[in-house]
């Protein structure tokens, strides 16, 4: 038969964020994460295994790239359908690709569905997000719809180190603001900026140890639609990961003027009573929490900013799914 298949994912934002891993290897994170998914930023992945192919390719928004880690998740899946050929992986974002806008989140799970799908094989949500998160940890929340929840786990293997649904995108509509201040590719990539982090951030230890008593919060304020609540632990979320990015040596430093602009911008608005809140993360956008009405204020006032080149609204988005097989 034919074997190819198309899939799309989207994109997703940590409201309590992870940075470094338990398992470099198999790709594990040293700390669970509580996300949202966005719909309005996605990645279309079309996988076809080809008798024709000497060596995997990866097309990204029509550019041929190094396959990387897509080679690791199209092996995982060769090695369960007992698959022997190469693939072709053409891959197109609808938003700038590796600008901090979570485009290796909404393009691995992309390419797990797809891939699993094209090979003709099945897989739980579950053991995609698993397959996910072999190319990039946050991609494994980007299975799954709505509120969702990475979890570290413990085991050697990495298999109790997925996500699953916390709560339906439907069940309390949120919106996320996202200026844009910067199009181009960041200059240090999550995976190098945290393997620094944990090597030299003296705080690092520290924040890893506080991580579970912040999601445990995180998780209960998204179940009680306590937008006050979950607003002001990613905030703190966001600050604290930022504090370990910069002391890290060599520090990175992700934001730039209209990103700091945003955080007083935000927080101004909140002054003045809309209930409305900031997270970064490795990049210089800033993305805004708020209900779904107060979505056009918000986006008014922050893409005023002087360096804020686009501001883009999404609502909670869906889980990654097959669109064409
Ligand atoms: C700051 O998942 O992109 O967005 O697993 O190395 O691919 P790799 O890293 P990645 O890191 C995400 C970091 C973050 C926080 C978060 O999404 O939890």
């Amino acid at each position: 038969g034919d074997l190819t298949a198309r899939a799309r994912a989207h994109s997703n934002i940590a409201l309590a964020k992870y940075w470094g891993k338990r398992d470099a290897t198999l790709n594990v994170p040293a700390v669970g994460s509580i996300s949202i998914t966005l719909d309005a930023l996605h990645t279309d992945t079309t996988v076809s295994f080809d008798t024709g192919l000497a060596d995997d390719e990866l097309w990204l928004d029509g550019r041929e790239q190094p396959v990387g880690k897509v080679a690791v998740v199209l092996d995982l899946v060769r090695e369960r359908a007992g698959l022997d050929l190469r693939a072709r992986v053409v891959s197109e974002n609808n938003f700038p690709t590796g600008a901090g806008l979570a485009s290796s989140a909404s393009g691995f799970a992309a390419l797990a569905v797809a891939a699993t799908a094209a090979a003709g094989i099945e897989a739980t949500p579950r053991e995609s997000s698993v397959l996910a998160r072999r190319g990039s940890a946050s991609a494994a929340r980007s299975i799954f719809g709505g509120y969702a929840e990475l979890h570290a786990g413990s085991s050697p293997d990495g298999s109790d180190s997925f996500a699953e649904p916390l709560l339906e995108g439907e069940a309390w509509p949120l919106s996320v603001v996202v200026a844009i201040t910067d199009p181009g590719p960041k200059t240090v990539s999550s995976t190098a900026g945290m393997q620094a982090t944990s090597a030299s951030s003296p705080f690092y230890r520290p924040w890893v140890e506080s991580a579970p008593a912040g999601l445990d919060r995180m998780r209960a304020a998204i179940l009680a639609h306590d937008l006050e609540t979950v607003g002001e632990l990613a905030e703190h979320s966001c600050l604290a990961l930022h504090s370990i990015m910069l002391t890290t040596r060599p520090a990175l430093i992700y934001w730039n003027a209209a990103t700091v602009a945003g955080i007083h911008a935000v927080r101004a608005l909140r002054a003045g009573g809309l209930p409305v809140y900031f997270t970064i993360d490795a990049g210089p956008q800033l993305k805004a929490l708020c209900r779904p009405e107060d979505a056009a204020a918000v986006s008014a006032a922050l893409a005023a900013i002087p360096g804020v080149a686009e501001t883009r609204t999404s609502t909670l988005g869906p889980a990654a799914r097959v669109v064409s097989k």
